[in-house]
């Protein structure tokens, strides 16, 4: 058998061919040209050789296949080219397909967009069941569709109704959910996978087929009407004009059944059309940013086993249920055991909600211990204070701590004003203290601010960017400043929507001009979720103005507070805020709202409080939402704005 730098091959006794993919040079499986041309090379071999099966599976612990190498798109200048790189996917993709042989892939870990079109080319598909195996095709994240076979073949796989939900939202599957809906053919744990993949090639089952109305809807007939119920949702999330990609996907299948190249050029469905907007590239940007935050703290090896909150409140309770819920064993501590109570049952439903197995709710459950006498801390490698916003009580805290936490542990705040010199003033070692700035609700944001203040040891704030990845989340190192990033730059935007409000404008055309704008929610009703005591606090802190807007403050007094009290600028029923029509909308009004956010921005930039444009563009589109297919504000005001 030949020698190739990306896959190896090897023949069994039972006649079955063995194809290993592993990146050379890489700790992770990318589909780039050259791995594509070799597999080209690689399926030429097999069908030379006609085992009795072939299995392709990883050569790497990491997982399965991340996806294209996404590097390679930077390269791409048109529709042309772009249908090129598509082609090195797309015909080796058809050649397994149509192997005389049973084809399985074997799936342990990650196996995305690129990666499990190739799995759907394969006759079968075996997957490891372990929390670590997701499948997806994220592909529209990236404001584009899965062009190499993903549109044509997942509907046929799985009832079109799922494969479009998966397709439209970039949502990944776990090997179970991935059994349940016919994705795979067998889930099982590790250590048989192998055994089964081998037993699946050897014999063969028959097809799974699609139940009859699924396959109905598969029917070139019926596609343009599933096709049209499912545009009617995406409408309901995304604009064409913002977001293409979703429609497109429903086109490409709809109409073409997913083939790039049979979609005319110019049709609003090509690749050529959606790469000629700017969502693509600053999507595709966006992937690069987050990739950036990932990378941050790589570089420190910092190994977080034991984590010790203290505050059990809002944020405390939920930073340390995130924190079990990767892993962690973690004592949360508060005054009494009434306080503590909320937060513990918080964190079942949590638990509950995102990890759905029986045993690992168990764990998580178990690693989590209320702890009203604080010894925790001693033991534990990070100890994060969320106590209330209060410098006194902070300092004392932090005296008591200071004495008993083990000496390379990490001593942080997760204050949102206070100065953490004030805090560390009075510390043995002031350069111990790092912020570590969580944003609410805690288990839905993905981005940390972590803090460095004038003393902080940078090694310790690296240390503590490392704590930030491994329990998942988006860690942006910010300079101690009043509001770090994200809260210096909603601050004035908030403050601008509370006043025009006074003004007279109505809450509902606001927040219906920057959703047309492309904010996930509107100021108004932002500052009703964040809390409008929160909000006027914020405000006085961060703009300095003496008087706080009018309407605010009467709300504020009358302890309507907003979603948190089921009434504030809007009443809130069962989690929604009612809102009336909205009026009017035009581009003086979404320029009048939005410039004091981008003003901001800029300001932060310039004062250093992040290294650069890109990691602000970065911090304000994982913290506030940010309206992605503009890339973020600083590249927007680049644009032209
Ligand atoms: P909270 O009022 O919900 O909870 C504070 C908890 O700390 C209470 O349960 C209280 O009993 C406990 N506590 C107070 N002193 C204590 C002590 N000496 N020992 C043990 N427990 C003590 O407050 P929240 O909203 O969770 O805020 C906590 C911190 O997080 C504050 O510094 C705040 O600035 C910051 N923060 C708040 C955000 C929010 O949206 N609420 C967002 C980001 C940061």
């Amino acid at each position: 058998m030949a020698t190739y730098k990306h896959w190896k091959l090897d023949s069994d006794a039972q006649g079955l061919l063995w194809v290993s993919f592993d990146k050379a040079g890489t700790g992770t499986n990318t589909l780039s040209g050259e791995v594509l041309e070799e597999f080209d090379k690689v399926l030429d071999e097999a069908a030379a050789i006609a085992p009795k099966g072939m299995i392709i599976r990883s050569g790497k612990t990491s997982g399965f296949i991340a996806g294209a190498d996404i590097e390679e798109f930077l390269e791409i200048k048109s529709g042309a080219d772009a249908l090129r790189m598509v082609r090195r996917g797309w015909d080796p993709f058809n050649k397994l397909a149509h192997l005389s042989f049973p084809t399985v892939a074997l799936i342990d870990g990650f196996c995305m967009g690129g990666g499990l079109e190739l799995a759907l080319a394969c006759r079968y598909r075996v997957a490891v069941d372990d929390p670590r195996t997701r499948m997806a095709l994220p592909e529209v994240m990236l404001g584009i569709w899965p062009l190499m076979g993903g549109v044509m073949r997942l509907p046929r796989v799985v009832a079109p109704t799922e494969a479009l939900d998966m397709m439209l939202s970039g949502r990944s599957v776990d090997a179970r959910r991935a059994r349940r809906m016919g994705l795979v053919d067998v889930a099982v744990p590790l250590r048989v996978a192998e055994n089964a993949a081998r037993m699946t090639a050897l014999e063969p089952p028959p097809r799974r087929k699609l139940p009859f109305a699924a396959r109905l809807m598969t029917l070139g007939l019926l596609r343009p009407l599933i096709a049209a119920m499912a545009r009617k949702q995406v409408a309901k999330r995304a604009r064409r004009e913002h977001y293409p990609a979703p429609y497109a996907i429903l086109d490409a299948w709809s109409k073409y059944d997913g083939d790039p190249f049979r979609i005319p050029e110019g049709d609003p469905a090509s690749i050529g059309a959606l790469l000629a907007t700017p969502t693509a590239a600053n999507l595709i940007r966006i992937f690069f940013l987050q990739e950036r935050l990932k990378g941050m703290g790589k570089e420190t090896r910092f190994d977080a086993r034991h984590v010790h909150v203290i505050g059990a409140g809002v944020m405390g309770g939920d930073i340390a249920a995130v924190c079990a819920m990767r892993g962690m064993t973690v004592t949360l501590q508060d005054q009494n055991a009434e306080r503590l109570a909320p937060a513990m049952g918080r964190a079942q439903d949590l638990f509950k909600r995102r990890l759905r197995d029986k045993n690992r709710i168990r764990d998580a459950s178990d690693r989590l211990i209320a702890d009203t006498t604080g010894d925790g801390a001693r033991q534990a490698d990070v100890v994060i204070e969320a106590i209330f916003e209060n410098l006194e009580a902070k300092r004392k805290l932090f005296a008591k701590l200071e004495k008993v936490v083990k000496p390379g542990a990490i001593l942080a705040s997760n204050t949102s004003s206070l100065k953490l010199a004030d805090i560390s003033a009075n510390f043995a070692n002031p350069a111990r203290l790092v912020g570590i700035h969580f944003f609410n609700p805690v288990p839905q944001l993905q981005l940390v601010e972590v803090v460095s203040g004038k003393g902080t040891d940078p090694q310790i704030a690296k240390q503590a960017a490392a704590f930030v990845r491994a329990i998942d989340k988006l860690p942006l190192p910010v300079k101690d400043s009043p509001g770090f990033l994200v809260n210096r730059v909603l601050g004035p935007y908030l403050q601008q929507a509370l006043r025009m409000v006074d003004e007279g404008v109505a809450p509902q055309t606001m927040d219906a001009a920057m959703e047309r704008f492309g904010m996930p929610m509107g100021p108004i009703e932002l500052a009703d979720v964040v809390g409008l005591d929160i909000c006027m606090a914020v405000g006085k802190e961060l703009t300095g103005e003496a008087a706080p807007p009018k309407r605010l403050d009467e709300l504020v007094k009358a302890q309507q507070l907003g979603k948190k009290t089921g009434s504030g600028f809007y009443l809130w029923k069962e989690g929604k805020a009612q809102k009336g029509a909205a009026g009017p909308v035009d581009e003086a009004l979404i320029e009048r709202l939005i410039r004091p956010y981008l003003k901001e921005a800029q300001q932060a930039v310039a004062e250093g409080i992040v290294a650069d444009a890109d990691l602000a563009d970065a911090g304000l589109i994982f913290g506030t939402g940010f309206a992605p297919f503009r890339g973020g504000p600083l590249h927007y005001l680049k644009a032209g704005a």
